[in-house]
């Protein structure tokens, strides 16, 4: 299984912040929004990721996140010349991509919830042809529409549509098989000028090969593409980790605690940063003598073949 973090677009929306920087190097609230997607494909148990964007940015996302080595993951980089829409990062990643199946987050969005990782290596594991995350809004006309029936069969599809068939939105994270390039080099742009993911999503739900998982009300999931959001996401990260005293998309953490990186390495990387908070937790998480009872943070599954580093 492969990553794609597409992290491209203009960022009009969140303009003057986004005039001279991408939206995705954006903090929310302690952390460059670009580390939650990514703490989410790490939690999936994928290593081999791919990060696309524009490219006066993507040596910034290089310079932030390197190579991988230091997270125990490969991290490798892709220009997108032009925002044409989210299926533009599936033929950018025909050759990265080879005949694996993929898994493409969008970079705003942000995942969190007790059970997460669990559900999330699950629908790896059970995915045949495409899969799509379902999770009910307030205002489904925002977003991509899916509409199913009892048995959780998807019946259709629609992109910010004026009357929505549900309350279910699409989330922006995605699993295909390696189909879903060749589908996208076929696809024409919507009336706003893109191609559209869920024409792609639409290809797939005419030959029956679509699943929707869906995330229950005991899950956040947010899209920090507005300045409204973004603050609202940045106010729940503060919140849930002041109260917990855990860090939310902690890439370091989640990497020791998945066995990529040493109880040393984590240490000296926080003390890279000691004068800081990220640098002081880091340094605590290390200290740690038993990590058992703080396992959960990261929705510990002994089945699911997490590793614990001991
Ligand atoms: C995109 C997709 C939409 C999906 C949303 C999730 O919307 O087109 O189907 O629901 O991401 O964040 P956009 O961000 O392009 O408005």
């Amino acid at each position: 299984m492969k990553g794609i973090i597409l992290a491209g677009g203009s960022g009009t929306r969140l303009s003057p912040s986004t005039d001279s920087i991408n939206k995705h190097l954006l903090p929310v609230y302690d952390k460059p929004m670009i580390y939650y997607p990514l703490s989410v494909l790490m939690l999936g148990g994928i290593k081999e990721i791919l990060i696309i964007s524009t490219p006066e940015d993507t040596p910034r996302f290089e310079k932030l996140l390197g190579d991988g080595s230091e997270l125990g993951i490969t991290l490798k980089y892709r220009e997108q010349v032009q925002p044409r829409g989210i299926p533009e990062a599936l033929t950018i990643s025909e050759e990265f991509i080879g005949k694996d199946k993929v898994t493409l987050i969008l970079a705003d969005n942000i995942f969190y919830g007790q059970g997460f990782t669990t559900l999330l290596r699950n629908a790896i594991k059970n995915h045949t042809y495409a899969t799509i995350f379902g999770y009910r809004v307030k205002d489904p006309r925002r977003f991509g529409v899916v509409e199913f029936d009892h048995r959780q069969k998807v019946i259709s599809l629609e992109e910010k549509p004026d009357n929505p068939q549900s309350d279910f939105a699409v989330t922006g994270l995605y699993i295909y098989d390696h189909r879903a390039v060749q589908i996208a080099k076929k696809l024409k742009p919507s009336d706003r000028g893109e191609l559209e993911i869920t024409d792609l999503n639409k290809e797939y739900l005419k030959w029956n090969h679509l699943d929707v998982e869906l995330l229950g009300r005991g899950f956040a999931w947010m899209d920090a593409g507005t300045q409204e959001s973004l603050f609202e996401t940045a106010e729940f990260v503060k919140t849930t980790q002041q109260r917990q005293g855990f860090k939310i998309a902690c890439l370091e953490e989640i990497a020791f605690y998945l066995g990529y990186n040493t109880r040393e390495e984590l240490y000296e990387k926080g003390k890279s940063m000691e004068k800081n908070d990220y640098g002081q937790y880091l340094m605590e998480i290390a200290d740690r003598k038993h990590t058992d009872q703080y396992w959960d943070a990261i929705d510990h599954h002994p089945m699911m073949g997490l590793v614990k580093n001991e």
